[in-house]
């Protein structure tokens, strides 16, 4: 039930977007045409790595911990995604208000305007096997793009990359090209977990934001798992139920490890094998997790 409505992907230079709600042409004119400004703070991420969450912390920073924002604006209007419709439109036009974008884009399809700008980066990068799982479980039961049958079956096209945006390995390879730089900072979704206040810290220091320690501890509150969980803004409600039903959560459990629950020795092992050989060269500490 459901999959009769699922939709396919669009295409962009090789890379899968889910079809509900992205069009080539609009990803393309934000990799010509979009121009950041130096005020701009991206999160960037490959989907399932922690997104919404490093989200609702940017958004709590920009109001010192006061959570009115939050729970009075979605996600998506808090921090829109620049390749999307709408999220393009709104970048277009927007004039004035809190700098805050979002973007799953690899970075060969990134706007150019970045590379001039000073406009800052956040990227998340979380355990591929708990992203493979999370992504599971939202493409499954979304009607954005094409549905797996089985975790077998999505555990094959992730390894291909034919999944939305394309190969983790290339997206992270990418994005990873450029942690020396000043305006991207490189954040871990198994860090944050560890030491979400350290993680908070980091981000205000990146931004050059100076808060209060009983600030940082409204951050921190209202960012939790929990308080994400109970907050309908933090959810995606602003999409038509047909692509995205309101059983589907974002936050669905927010752990680290949940790929262990889920993987067959098998799948443990070839997943491996290719990340052996997909991430050569790349500095082992990058991927601080099991
Ligand atoms: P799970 O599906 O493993 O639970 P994204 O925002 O990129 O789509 O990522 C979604 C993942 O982040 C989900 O993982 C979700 O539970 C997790 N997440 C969201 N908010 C979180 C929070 N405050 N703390 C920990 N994990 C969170």
């Amino acid at each position: 039930q459901g999959s009769a409505m699922a939709q396919d992907y669009v295409w962009c230079q090789g890379i899968p977007f889910p079809a509900g709600g992205f069009n080539p042409e609009i990803i393309k004119a934000a990799h010509e045409k979009l121009v950041l400004k130096d005020e701009d703070i991206i999160t960037v991420t490959y989907p399932k790595s922690g997104t919404h969450w490093l989200i609702e912390v940017l958004s709590l920073i920009h109001t010192k911990g006061d959570p009115k924002w939050i729970r009075s604006v979605t996600i998506l209007d808090r921090s829109p995604w620049l390749e999307s419709k709408r999220g393009f439109k709104f970048t277009v036009e927007r004039k004035e208000g809190p700098p805050l974008i979002t973007s799953h884009l690899p970075i060969q399809l990134f706007p150019k305007s970045f590379f001039t700008s000073k406009a800052k980066v956040i990227y998340v990068i979380r355990n591929p096997k708990d992203v493979l799982i999370s992504g599971y479980y939202f493409w499954r039961f979304t009607n954005l793009a094409k549905k797996p049958e089985s975790l077998q079956q999505y555990f094959e096209w992730f390894l291909q990359g034919h999944v939305p945006y394309g190969s983790w390995f290339e997206h992270v390879r990418g994005w990873m090209s450029m942690r020396e730089k000043e305006n991207v900072l490189i954040l871990s979704y198994e860090q944050m977990k560890k030491d979400p206040r350290n993680m908070i810290e980091k981000i205000c220091w990146f931004l050059g934001k100076v808060l209060e320690p009983g600030e940082l501890d409204l951050v921190l509150e209202n960012s939790s798992f929990q308080a994400m969980k109970e907050n309908k803004m933090s959810n995606i409600i602003d999409v038509p139920e047909e692509l995205v039903p309101a059983s589907v959560k974002i936050t669905r459990k927010g752990i680290t490890g949940d790929w262990k629950n889920h993987f067959t020795p098998a799948q443990t092992q070839a997943f491996e094998e290719t990340f052996r050989e997909k991430m050569a060269g790349l500095p082992p500490e990058l991927f601080s997790w099991d």
